[in-house]
């Protein structure tokens, strides 16, 4: 079984609705893989109490107990390879995960680790992307799942969803069309991942 761990820091909302996808698409008999685990490095992320509820593994690593992101992100390499099975390393999935993370965490899980970023990339990298769409005179915005590499928000692109910007978007309303949107696209995309592995 290879395994699936999901990395979060708040909601979940993208987090549950791949384990609602997985549940329904029955990922586990298609493609021998299964949400085994999700890690946040916030112990009030919401998302969490989602996860447990159904069954799946938590574990919280709180960043703040690091004395360094290095320090921080070898801990994390280390849990998260505890789900490694015998030639499947598990495939790390970023679902609103805020932190950077080191160019060496990235090589370690270079091809097998995955990112749901608000934009349609290459535009707007960083935060606050959505506002930044509205005040650019934006006509449609999106999301995009890619691969990460070393760069913050880059790495081949898997998938992307569009969305028109309307009169009068605010940044919540434009968030929730994208939203709406992310979480047809990221389970989209995870299960084309694993039918190509
Ligand atoms: C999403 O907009 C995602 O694209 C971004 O952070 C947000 C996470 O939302 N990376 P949630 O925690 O999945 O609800």
């Amino acid at each position: 079984m290879k395994n699936i761990v999901i990395l979060i820091s708040g909601g979940g909302s993208n987090m549950a609705a791949l384990v609602r996808a997985a549940d329904r698409e029955q990922w586990a008999k298609r493609y021998g893989a299964k949400i085994a685990a999700v890690m946040s490095n916030k112990a009030d992320a919401k998302g969490l109490e989602f996860a447990r509820a159904h069954g799946i593994a938590t574990e919280v690593l709180d960043h703040k107990a690091y004395p360094s992101r290095e320090a921080f992100d070898v801990a994390l390499a280390e849990r998260i390879s505890a789900y490694d099975t015998p030639g499947q390393p598990a495939l790390v999935v970023l679902a609103g995960f805020m932190r950077i993370l080191t160019p060496a965490f990235v090589e370690r899980f270079a091809g097998r680790l995955t990112n749901i970023h608000p934009s349609l990339l290459p535009a707007f990298t960083g935060l606050h992307t959505h506002q930044r769409a509205i005040e650019a005179g934006c006509k449609f915005a999106g999301a995009t799942v890619h691969l990460v590499t070393a760069e913050l928000d880059h790495g081949p692109i898997l998938e992307q969803a569009v969305v028109p910007v309307l009169l009068g978007d605010t940044e919540a309303t434009l968030a929730a069309r994208v939203l709406t949107q992310e979480h047809l696209m990221y389970p989209k995309a995870i299960a084309r991942l694993l039918q190509g592995s």
